[in-house]
């Protein structure tokens, strides 16, 4: 990474003003943390920092409250829980900038942590607004922007920021970058490339931008029917995401650059709105009235088949509808077969990750980007704000 990073300036003494990515999955009901990945991802930068006799200012984003403060996404639990898992106590302040959080900071010791609220309970945040950006700037001597899954984002405390402090990579941010990078310029091959989700819009830059490195693109999840449809089969009651054209057209270009796509031979379908009634079919033979809701046995073991081929994998996307539990095993049955493959396994974060996450996985692959839309821009070649901002190496 050609950026400077933490390790790269003083920080003894200093306050940190650290952007992270707190940005978590809460359960809809209770408002729980239902996977702290992120946060945990976050704690080699506190630790370092700590180590390096700094006091830290965290900040970070959660949900789209679109300027207003929202109760329900407070960072206060996010605190909490970043206490229990440094087993340290961390403070926290209900406002994000302004007197109160003035006076807190002022009072903050070296090895001290202090947790903002929401950044987005403030309009000016995503506006990158500059008089925002330099209130938020006062609270710290250095900035570190440790926010990979945000970095897509030239929000204040991403880009403005940057404008009035020196501003250097956490080490998360570098990790991301580093590994990301590697997948992009030197892939071990064959390279294997596992998409599902639901729109092949979201993923064309990213095909477009990877097929000249990649061996084999694997295609599942709702934009499967898309691919399929383009090849004339018929998809029933699937969600189409108007991009047949876009998908013959990727498919040329695959074959253009000698890459092979593979798509599913058998799928489960269900009827429209109820989820109680499947069957697997071969893609021939999906009837008028159903949509697709998951790949079938036969096309799991294809897909083994191939990714067991692979010396560099990476995956973004359920493979079927991944929240309702009798379809979701072509996506666990896959995810499986990533973690024992013998090959560089990369997986995209978001709904992947916590897919991973939930299968307790994590562990047995080579990297779980913490970043979902942000590892996505990365990988299609677009230059992330939050990086291009940092003071250069
Ligand atoms: C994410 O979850 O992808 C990041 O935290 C960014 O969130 P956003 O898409 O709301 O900007």
């Amino acid at each position: 990474m050609d950026k400077k990073t933490v390790r790269d300036v003083s920080m003894s003494g200093k306050k940190v003003l650290t952007r992270v990515d707190f940005n978590v999955p809460l359960d809809v009901n209770s408002g729980n943390i239902t996977d702290d990945s992120r946060i945990k991802a976050a704690v080699p930068t506190i630790d370092y920092l700590l180590d390096h006799n700094a006091s830290l200012i965290l900040c970070s984003h959660m949900g789209r409250p679109k300027g207003k403060a929202i109760p329900g996404l407070s960072l206060r639990g996010v605190a909490e829980r970043l206490s229990s898992i440094l087993r340290q106590s961390v403070s926290f302040v209900p406002e994000c900038i302004g007197h109160d959080v003035e006076a807190r900071v002022a009072e903050l010791k070296n090895g001290e942590i202090l947790v903002l609220e929401n950044l987005r309970f403030h309009p000016e945040e995503e506006q990158n607004d500059p008089v925002f950006s330099q209130t938020l700037a006062k609270l710290g001597d250095i900035y570190v922007d440790d926010a990979f899954g945000t970095a897509h984002r030239a929000h204040a405390s991403i880009v403005g920021v940057t404008k009035f402090l020196p501003s250097v990579a956490g080490l998360l941010l570098e990790k991301e970058i580093n590994s990301l990078g590697k997948v992009l310029l030197t892939p071990a091959r064959p390279f294997g490339l596992l998409l599902g989700g639901a729109k092949i819009s979201d993923k064309v830059a990213l095909i477009e931008n990877i097929l000249p490195r990649v061996n084999y693109i694997i295609i599942g999840g709702g934009m499967a029917a898309t691919f399929l449809k383009a090849k004339g089969y018929e998809v029933g009651q699937s969600l189409l995401d108007n991009a047949i054209d876009t998908a013959s057209y990727l498919m040329q270009k695959a074959e253009a650059n000698n890459v092979k796509v593979f798509l599913p031979e058998d799928v489960v379908i269900a009827d429209v709105g109820r989820d109680d009634n499947w069957e697997t079919v071969s893609i021939a033979e999906v009837p008028a009235n159903k949509r697709i809701v998951d790949i079938g046995a036969l096309t799991v073991s294809n897909y083994t088949r191939i990714l067991e081929r692979c010396k560099t994998v990476f995956w973004n996307g359920p493979i079927g509808v991944y929240e309702v539990p009798q379809f979701a095993e072509g996506t666990r049955a896959l995810a499986r077969i990533i973690s024992s493959v013998n090959a560089t396994t990369i997986i995209g974060g978001g709904s992947t990750a916590e897919i991973v996450t939930g299968m307790n996985l994590n562990g047995r692959m080579t990297f779980v980007s913490t970043g979902g839309g942000a590892a996505l821009k990365f990988l299609s070649g677009v230059t992330l704000p939050g990086v291009e901002a940092l003071l250069d190496n």
